[in-house]
């Protein structure tokens, strides 16, 4: 068996998780790390056997027997690093967003460097692969529903994040909503030609100070004249709630939360069932899983990839006209048409 040679860029909250779950496919060989905190990610990554570490990226694009790379770092090195990781020739897995630059160019200037280099770059949209939602999608694809028309994604962290973090990765639209215009599209297989979006700060008034909100209600209109209604939450007390349903001419598809167990209880005066799972780490464990095999399957049998520097494109296009929408108070048109590279 054939196994991917590859170095990690970023072993921060995310990156740490990551290389966890790589360490657990046959098909990858984790050489190096870098990170530029690499001393507090030492100890974890000496237990996972990985000596190889750096301070300096570069190190790792300089490595000759590395295949790819994985861009795990804060969402304000994404462009710099997947650009020099296309110029050393490796192919890409990246973290979504791929720029904080609202001006779609940036975002541009990486997928150039990847066609350019002849190098494969997947996104990290592992909700696309989770098992619940790849089985709505392929349903829907199949026509078990008839004509997709109604997509519905409520989306809630368990809390809060610390606004320092939010700085590096990008407020409630760029880092978490992201995640749901990219599956609302996924779902209905066509692309948002317009975004309404009204949000506050139910939760941190404080967010405020950073341009953030902490609560959204969303609506999307697409260009087959379907729509998607979104809701997001920074804090949901009962834990991670992750919840999507596709209705049609024909049915409905939906899938319900994730728990640690399917057992419920009635009783003569109450019911009980097990809350979601608590975040993001233990829900998409195996979505996380999935979308690095994806990538690493794509690469070493020329398949297609999960998630492409264009659906990325997508997305963040439909997160910087529903920041306009919020600004405004009014629904603002989304470009439905694919960037030119
Ligand atoms: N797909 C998902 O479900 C999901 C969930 C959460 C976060 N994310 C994404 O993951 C990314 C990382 O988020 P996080 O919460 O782990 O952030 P984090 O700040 O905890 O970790 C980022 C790490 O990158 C390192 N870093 C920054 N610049 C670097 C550089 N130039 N060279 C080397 N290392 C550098 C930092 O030292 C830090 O350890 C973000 O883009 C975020 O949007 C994805």
């Amino acid at each position: 068996m054939k196994k991917l040679k590859c170095g990690v860029i970023g072993a921060g909250r995310v990156g740490q998780m990551h290389i966890e779950n790589l360490q657990t496919i046959r098909e990858v060989e984790v050489v190096c790390v870098a990170d530029l905190f690499i001393e507090d990610a030492r100890e974890n990554l000496n237990t996972l056997g990985i000596t190889e570490l750096y301070q300096d990226y570069q190190e790792v694009l300089a490595n000759q027997e590395i295949e790819a790379v994985f861009i795990f770092t804060s969402t304000d090195t994404h462009e710099e690093i997947a650009i020099a990781a296309a110029q050393a020739g490796k192919h890409i897995f990246c973290e979504k967003p791929l720029s904080m630059d609202l001006a779609e160019e940036a975002s541009l200037r990486v997928l150039r460097a990847v066609k350019d280099h002849e190098v494969k770059m997947q996104i990290g949209f592992n909700r696309r692969i989770d098992r619940q939602f790849h089985a709505i999608y392929e349903n829907v694809r199949a026509g078990a529903i008839g004509k997709p028309q109604l997509v519905k994604i409520t989306s809630r962290d368990p809390d809060l994040l610390p606004h320092e973090l939010i700085k590096r990765i990008g407020g409630l639209l760029f880092d978490f909503t992201m995640h749901d215009f990219d599956m609302a599209r996924y779902m209905m297989g066509s692309n948002i030609t317009e975004v309404y979006a009204r949000g506050g700060t139910l939760i941190d008034p404080t967010l405020t100070e950073i341009n953030d909100v902490d609560t959204l209600a969303i609506v999307l209109q697409f260009e087959n004249g379907g729509f998607a209604l979104i809701d997001n939450s920074r804090r949901a007390v009962y834990g991670y709630d992750q919840r999507v349903e596709v209705f049609g001419s024909e049915g409905l598809l939906k899938a319900e939360n994730v728990s640690e167990s399917a057992v419920e209880y009635y009783g003569n005066k109450s019911e009980k069932r097990k809350n979601p799972l608590p975040s993001f780490i233990e829900r998409y464990r195996e979505a996380y899983i999935a979308e690095m095999q994806f990538f690493i399957h794509a690469l070493l049998e020329e398949r297609e990839l999960l998630a492409t520097g264009i659906d990325v494109i997508m997305a963040q296009r439909v997160a910087v006209a529903a920041q306009k929408s919020l600004e405004t108070g009014q629904p603002v048109a989304v470009d439905p048409t694919y960037p030119k590279i």
